[in-house]
Parts: structure tokens; C-alpha cells; sequence
């Protein structure tokens, strides 16, 4: 019997959000809640019910989380670092048994976490969540695929569009990256299960999944056969991951996020044995694939979408992803 039947997404109509919220509502065994700051905003997911919150008033948090067996926060970086803290602690006002954190990408116990000042935000919901006595499941997806391939040289370290490349070190560092939609089902799945099965699988766990094991090698690979391009139609640099880490972070300790990203991708891929990268999940852990039933999909069609819609999967704040001046706020003080 599902043990989390109602759930709450924080989300619902964000980038990876609406992709979870989604699954959930087709699995057919959960009813669907968005906790969101405007309810008549557009693009919600059919089937999924929105309730407005302020997170100025947080007794707005603890009314919507009423009835729910577990809340899922799906919030922008940009969001004031304060504010996963309120739901969390509402949501334990509420009576909600478990909390998926933000994270959606690496993992928080990993010393590239705290280097890259993301690890406090990270593993500082999942201490919250357990010190208010309920159980946390972080879904440690590694980067996006489509995403950080139409990201520009900070992501992946790709242009498409200039059809050049940074190759971090030798570029054949593997990492394991997801699609959206693999995190969508990777979510249902585990929120499928009964009480026991949480309680002794996932409870308090990261669940490490993959859609492609790659190295940027393999990405360009892929790119030349669904570009119908050659080696030398690109231009390919290298620059030591270590070198790039160093430099990025610095611009980003001097309160400049537009390096943000570069010191991110750049760290997760610093080689940890030959060819193993740091975001390498399959390599320390058991993916949770097969035991979620996840399916095995494939690269080079997801390269060939990333291709078609570049300009959107980066555009999705109406400016180009590359130029970020805000900060990311969920970090900083
Ligand atoms: N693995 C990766 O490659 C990767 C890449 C990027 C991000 N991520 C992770 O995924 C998380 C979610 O990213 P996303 O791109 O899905 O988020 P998003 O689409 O940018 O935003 C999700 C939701 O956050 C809420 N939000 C935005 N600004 C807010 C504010 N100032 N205060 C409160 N709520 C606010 C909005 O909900 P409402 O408008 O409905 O209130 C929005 O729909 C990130 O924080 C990051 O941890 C991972």
C-alpha cells in the first residue's frame, strides 16, 4: 500500500518540478498539491492543485501542508536561503512524514559539496529534517543532461551553436547525468512504495540514479553523429579541471555568480581515478535503476533534442542562462 499518498510540490511548474509533479499524477496513487506563491499562474500540470502560500507568513506553510504525507521542494537557486528552512519546519507542524529537500543533482556528503558552498544548504535541510523528527530522501540525479549540454562552455563546457568545446583535463572523465524525465519517474517510483520499504530503503538515504555514465568525450561524440559534423568542424580546448575550479571559484567568492556554474561543473569532474569523476556516482554506489524500474535511455537522442532546442533549454529565465548576474541566493547569507 502507498504510504505517501498526498503529496506537496514546491515547484510544480519549475524545470525539474513539473516533470515530478507529472509522474506522480499519472502513477494514479498519489493526489498532487502545489505549494506555490501565485496560484493562478499558468503551466500547471493537469491534475495537480494548487494552494497559495507566503512565505512571509508562515502559518500560510503549516494551512497548505495540512493532510500531506510528504513535501517535495523543487525551489529556484535564486530563492532567499531562508526559505527552505520555513517549509521544512512548517511541514513538521503539519505532521508531513517525510521531506524530498532541494538538491536534485549531487551529493551533499561529498567534500566537492562544500567547496562549491553548496554543501551547507544541501545536507543543512537534511539535518533540519531529521532533527524535527522526520525522514528525508534526496534524489541525487548528477547534472541534467539537456540542460548543462545547451548550457554554454560554464555547464558541460559546450557551445552548440559555435560549435567549440572545453574539454575538462583529457574529457574523458566519466560522470553519471539525468534527464528530467528519469527524475520524474525516479521520484514516483520511490514514492510508490509502502512503509516498510521507505523506512528501510530510503529513509534518511540518497537515491543515486542515472540516465547516461559519460564523459564529455562521449557527449561530443554523440554531437558529431546527430550534427552529421566532424572533429575538425569543432573547435576543441583543454584546460585542467583543477585550474578552472580555482579560478572560478575565486570570481565567485568575490560575490561575481556569473562563474558560479563553471566552478560547479568543474569540480564534479575532477578525476578521482582514471576516468571515474568525482560526480561518478556508479562507481561508490549501487544505482537504484533496476530496483526502481527506471528505463535505459538514449544518449544520442537526448543530444539530438538538446540540439533542436538549444535556445529554449537555456532560456528559460528570458535571458541567456550564461549571463547571470543575480546571485544565488540560496547560498549566500
Ligand atoms: N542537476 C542539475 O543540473 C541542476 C541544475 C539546476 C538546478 N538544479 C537544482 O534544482 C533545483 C530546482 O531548480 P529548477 O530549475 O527546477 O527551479 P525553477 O524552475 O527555477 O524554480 C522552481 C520554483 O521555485 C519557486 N521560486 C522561484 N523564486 C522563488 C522565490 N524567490 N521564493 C520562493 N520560491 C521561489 C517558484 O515556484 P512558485 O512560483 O510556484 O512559487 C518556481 O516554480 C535548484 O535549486 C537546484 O538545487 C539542479
Amino acid at each position: 500500500m502507498v504510504f505517501l499518498k498526498n503529496v506537496a510540490i514546491v515547484g510544480a511548474t519549475g524545470t525539474v518540478g513539473k516533470f515530478i509533479a507529472s509522474e506522480l499524477v499519472h502513477s494514479n496513487q498519489h493526489t498532487v498539491t502545489a505549494l506555490t506563491r501565485d496560484a493562478t499562474a499558468p503551466g500547471l500540470p493537469t491534475g495537480v492543485h494548487a494552494v497559495a502560500v507566503d512565505y512571509a507568513d508562515p502559518s500560510t506553510l503549516v494551512a497548505a501542508l495540512q493532510g500531506i504525507d510528504v513535501l517535495i521542494i523543487t525551489m529556484a537557486s535564486t530563492a532567499p536561503r531562508d526559505t527552505q528552512a520555513k517549509l521544512i519546519e512548517a511541514a513538521a507542524s503539519a505532521g508531513v512524514k517525510y521531506v524530498v529537500p532541494n538538491g536534485w543533482g549531487v551529493d551533499a556528503s561529498h567534500p566537492a559539496a562544500a567547496e562549491t558552498l553548496i554543501g551547507p544548504l544541501l545536507a543543512g535541510a537534511q539535518e533540519l529534517t531529521e532533527a524535527r523528527g522526520m525522514g528525508w530522501i534526496t534524489f541525487t540525479s548528477g547534472f541534467w543532461y539537456e540542460f548543462s549540454l545547451a548550457g554554454k562552455r560554464n555547464w558541460f563546457g559546450f557551445d552548440i551553436e559555435e560549435r567549440s568545446v572545453v574539454l575538462f583535463d583529457d574529457g574523458r572523465t566519466k560522470v553519471n547525468t539525468s534527464t528530467w524525465a528519469q527524475t520524474g519517474r525516479a521520484v514516483a517510483a520511490v514514492l510508490a512504495q509502502d512503509e516498510a520499504a521507505l523506512a528501510a530503503k530510503y529513509r534518511n538515504k540518497n537515491v543515486y540514479f542515472s540516465s547516461f555514465y559519460v564523459s564529455q568525450r562521449d557527449m561530443l561524440d554523440s554531437l558529431l553523429r546527430v550534427t552529421g559534423t566532424q572533429e575538425s568542424d569543432w573547435k576543441i580546448e583543454y584546460e585542467p579541471s583543477a585550474e578552472r575550479f580555482a579560478k572560478a571559484i575565486a570570481i565567485v567568492k568575490t560575490g561575481d555568480f556569473s562563474a558560479f556554474e563553471r566552478a560547479l561543473y568543474s569540480r564534479w569532474f575532477f578525476p578521482e581515478a582514471e576516468g571515474v569523476g568525482a560526480s561518478a556516482w556508479q562507481a561508490h554506489h549501487t544505482l537504484a535503476n533496476e530496483e526502481l524500474g527506471l528505463p535505459q535511455e538514449d544518449l544520442d537522442e537526448r543530444t539530438k533534442y538538446t540540439v533542436d532546442h538549444q535556445k529554449e533549454l537555456m532560456g528559460k529565465y528570458g535571458r541567456p542562462r550564461h549571463e547571470r548576474t543575480e546571485p544565488v541566493r540560496s547560498i549566500v547569507p
